[in-house]
């Protein structure tokens, strides 16, 4: 008999252990389809890099802060999150100024937010964007 009962209370130490992986296997996945908290604009100010880099009629997509940010032929700059309105996935690819989600095939442009193409019907959530130094720093809306 105590030969079974020890070999029990492994098979539970075991299925103990084996939980918080599986744990984070979850987590991992619900990042990675957007839907988790993971992806999020900035809630400070942020510096996104050279005013350099955003040319006039073009934008550039910022991945790792989820924002893009366009700018006009008179030089305004524009700043609009990169989580897409439909259900949440970070965009991740910018063409021309074209963002199209990975997800389920949502097109927004990127000077005016707006939608583009469907399943999205809400445009991109306007941020607050300036250039200081040369540097352009984008944070959440005034
Ligand atoms: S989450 Fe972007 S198209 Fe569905």
């Amino acid at each position: 008999m105590p030969a079974r009962s020890s070999a029990t209370r492994r098979t539970v130490l075991r299925g103990a252990a084996a939980a918080p992986v599986a744990g984070l296997g979850l987590a991992a996945c619900s990042a990675q389809d957007g839907s988790g908290s993971a992806a999020a604009t900035p809630t400070a100010p942020v510096d996104l890099g050279a005013e350099s880099e955003v040319a006039k009629g073009g934008a550039k997509l910022y991945r790792e802060h989820n924002v893009v940010v366009s700018r006009a032929e008179d030089g305004t700059l524009k700043a609009y999150s990169t989580i897409c309105t439909h259900a949440g996935c970070p965009i991740n690819k910018l063409q021309g100024t074209t963002l199209i989600c990975p997800c389920h095939g949502s097109e927004f442009d990127a000077v005016t937010g707006k939608v583009v193409q469907a399943p999205a019907t809400e445009p991109l959530p306007e941020l607050s964007v300036k250039a200081a130094k040369g540097r352009i720093v984008a944070g959440p809306a005034d």
